[in-house]
């Protein structure tokens, strides 16, 4: 197995030579640095069945399984099924993801590291945008740093949750009212500590981020999210701010990234395409939240 930087963007290492059937508990253990420090893995030449990924989201921590049953692989609840199948109206949910967001940001323990696996590679636009939030933050003003520094970020999926078969017929109300009861805000700490790499790690997505409160639990004024949305890149409409990296993939890669310190949006093609990604998602040895900033 190889893990070697890609040459060409802001983060990223590609992994050659690495086969689940055969690693070694050595590789397994390089692996897992190597996402804190690479940020994303690309893993090339893969071929593994569904049971095959499941068991390497085994080898790599606890598995946590969506909360919500509609996105389930049909024979595998650990796989997160995104886009669909030509001709299949069951498998997986289309458009996933089209806005900048943290996996699992809104409740309350999210895992520390996201794996996908696409398996329908549309021909047009492919790939995922990252944004590195520990250099977004190291890039803000010190006025602003300061500002955030102790505060906490309210949290919830309201904003894109996305209606279910079920949900047809039903009153808006009653939907948002069970969003809300089901995954109530969650107020994480706006700047944490990364448990592996120390880096100081800005908390804040356009999708899931509401607002902060202060030590004293008062609320800041929306111009604060506003400001460090902009400059963090997340209301890029161009995608050409420098920090947003784009990370193209081929059939047979395998993704794996660091889902404390970046966030993420999907690329979709304008025009609908066949599309499908699998999707596992573990918790690590370390707590989600390191110490606070
Ligand atoms: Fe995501």
């Amino acid at each position: 197995m190889r893990i070697e930087p890609q040459l060409d963007g802001l983060m990223g290492a590609t992994v050659t030579d690495f086969r689940l059937a055969s690693a070694s508990d050595a590789d397994i253990a390089s692996l897992r640095e190597a996402v804190y420090r690479d940020s994303i893995l690309l893993i090339k030449d893969q071929r593994l069945d569904p049971k095959e990924f499941v068991d390497l989201g085994n080898a790599l921590g606890v598995i946590e399984v969506y909360y919500e049953s509609m996105y389930h692989h049909p024979e595998h609840k650990e796989i997160f099924v995104s886009g669909t199948k030509p001709g299949n109206d069951f498998e997986g949910v289309p458009q996933t993801g089209k806005f900048w967001h943290a996996d699992y940001s809104f409740m309350p323990n999210p895992f520390g590291i996201t794996m996908t696996y696409p398996q329908i590679v549309p021909k047009g636009n492919r790939g995922t945008y990252y944004i590195d939030m520990a250099k977004a933050f190291a890039a803000l003003p010190g006025r602003l740093q300061d500002q955030l520094r102790g505060t906490r970020v309210e949290h919830s999926p309201r904003r894109y949750f996305k209606i279910r078969p079920s949900d047809v017929y039903r009153p808006i109300h009653e939907v948002q009212a069970e969003v809300e009861q089901t995954t109530p805000a969650m107020f994480h700490p706006t700047v944490f500590r990364h448990p592996v790499t120390g880096e100081e790690i800005l908390y804040v997505s356009e999708a899931a981020s509401f607002g902060f409160i202060d030590e004293r639990g008062l609320r800041l004024g929306p111009e604060v999210l506003e400001e460090v949305l902009e400059l963090t890149g997340q209301l890029d409409s161009t995608f050409t701010d420098p920090q947003i990296h784009l990370q193209t993939f081929v059939e047979g890669d395998l993704l794996v990234w660091d889902n404390r310190a970046l966030v993420h949006r999907a690329l979709h093609s304008p025009k609908p395409e066949p599309a499908q990604s699998y999707r596992v998602t573990v918790h690590d040895e370390h707590p989600f939240f390191g110490a606070s900033a």
